[in-house]
C-alpha cells in the first residue's frame, strides 16, 4: 500500500504519493500516547532509544543536551506531584526530563583556557533545539519498537521546583519531559494543517491561510468533536457554535502562561540578548 492513505488520514490532501517505507508509515500514522500498561520497558532497550535520539543532528557538533532518567520512586513522585493536572505521568513505566545543556561547553572551555565568546540568544536557541530533536528522534526511536510516549512541556509551568528537583546546575534546563511505555489506547490520528499552510514553495505565502484553516476546523471538530461544556473558558468567550482547532488554541492563548520562563532561563546564567 503506498504512503497516500495515511497521508491523507493526516492532512485531508488527497492524491498520490509515490514510494512506501514502513519507518514513514510509522511516522505518519503516530499520535501520543497517554495512557499505558503497566509492564516496564527494558533497560537495554530503554538504553538503545536513548542512545538513537542522541544520535540525532547537533548544532556545530556541540552536543548540548543532557538527559535525565527519573527512576528512584520518591524523584518520579515528586515530580509527578508537581503535576497533578496529568495523573498519567505517574503511570508511565519510563520518564525522562530532555534538558538543553549549555554547561558542558562553558566549562570545556574554561578547561581548555579559551574565552566563551557567544553568551547570547543564540547560545540558548542552539541548546533548546539539540534538547527537542533529541527527544523527538528518542520518541520515533521508541514508536519503533512498539512503545508509545508523550512529551511534556507542563514541567515548565513548575520549572523552579523541577529544576531544584533535579539539581540542574548554572546553563541547564528543562525543555520538556518524556513519558514512555507500552500503548494502552489508540486515540485518534490528529489531522494536522494541510500542507498547503504549511509547506511554501520558494517563497512564503499564507493568503489561504483563513480559508484552508475553516476547513481545517471542521475536520478536526467533526473527528474530535468537543463538547461545549468542555470548550475553553465559556464565561469569557462564550459557547462557539463550530469549536474547531484555531479557536480551541486561540482561547488558550488568549491567556498567558509560562511568564516566568524568561526570568528562569536568566536566572540560569544565560544572556537572551
Ligand atoms: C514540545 C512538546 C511539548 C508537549 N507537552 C505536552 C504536555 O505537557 N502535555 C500533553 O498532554 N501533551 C504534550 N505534548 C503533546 C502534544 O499535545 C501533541 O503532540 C499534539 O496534541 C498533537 O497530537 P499527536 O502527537 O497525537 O499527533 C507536547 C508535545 C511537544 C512536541
Amino acid at each position: 500500500m503506498s504512503l497516500s492513505d495515511p497521508i491523507e488520514q493526516r492532512f485531508g490532501t488527497a492524491g498520490t504519493v509515490t514510494g512506501d517505507a514502513p519507518f514513514l508509515r510509522q511516522m505518519l500514522t503516530r499520535r501520543s500516547i497517554r495512557a499505558f500498561r503497566p509492564d516496564p520497558v527494558p533497560e537495554p532497550l530503554l538504553t538503545g532509544l536513548l542512545a538513537a535520539g542522541l544520535s540525532a543532528p547537533s548544532k556545530s557538533d556541540l552536543q548540548q543536551v543532557s538527559v535525565i532518567r527519573l527512576t528512584a520512586p520518591a524523584a518520579r513522585k515528586a515530580l509527578a506531584d508537581l503535576l497533578p493536572q496529568f495523573p498519567w505521568i505517574a503511570d508511565a513505566p519510563a520518564l525522562l526530563v530532555f534538558c538543553g545543556d549549555g554547561r558542558r561547553i562553558r566549562r570545556l572551555a574554561g578547561h581548555r583556557g579559551h574565552p566563551f565568546a557567544n553568551e547570547h540568544l543564540d547560545s540558548f536557541t542552539n541548546a533548546a533545539v539539540d534538547a527537542g530533536i533529541a527527544l523527538a528522534t528518542t520518541l520515533y526511536a521508541a514508536e519503533s519498537a512498539g512503545l508509545g510516549g508523550c512529551p511534556i512541556s507542563v514541567i515548565r509551568n513548575r520549572v523552579q521546583e523541577v529544576s531544584a528537583l533535579l539539581a540542574l546546575p548554572q546553563h541547564v534546563f528543562p525543555l520538556a519531559g518524556l513519558c514512555l511505555g507500552w500503548p494502552e489506547e489508540t486515540p485518534p490520528l490528529r489531522r494536522r494543517l494541510p500542507l498547503s499552510v504549511t509547506l511554501h514553495t520558494d517563497r512564503y505565502n499564507d493568503d489561504g491561510l483563513l480559508d484552508a484553516v475553516e476547513n481545517y476546523d471542521r475536520a478536526r471538530a467533526a473527528a474530535e468533536p468537543v463538547p461545549e461544556d468542555k470548550q475553553h473558558n465559556r464565561a469569557r468567550w462564550g459557547t462557539a457554535a463550530l469549536y474547531g482547532w484555531s479557536e480551541h488554541r486561540t482561547r488558550q492563548y488568549a491567556e498567558p502562561a509560562r511568564e516566568d520562563w524568561g526570568r528562569y532561563v536568566r536566572s540560569q546564567g544565560f544572556d537572551l540578548s
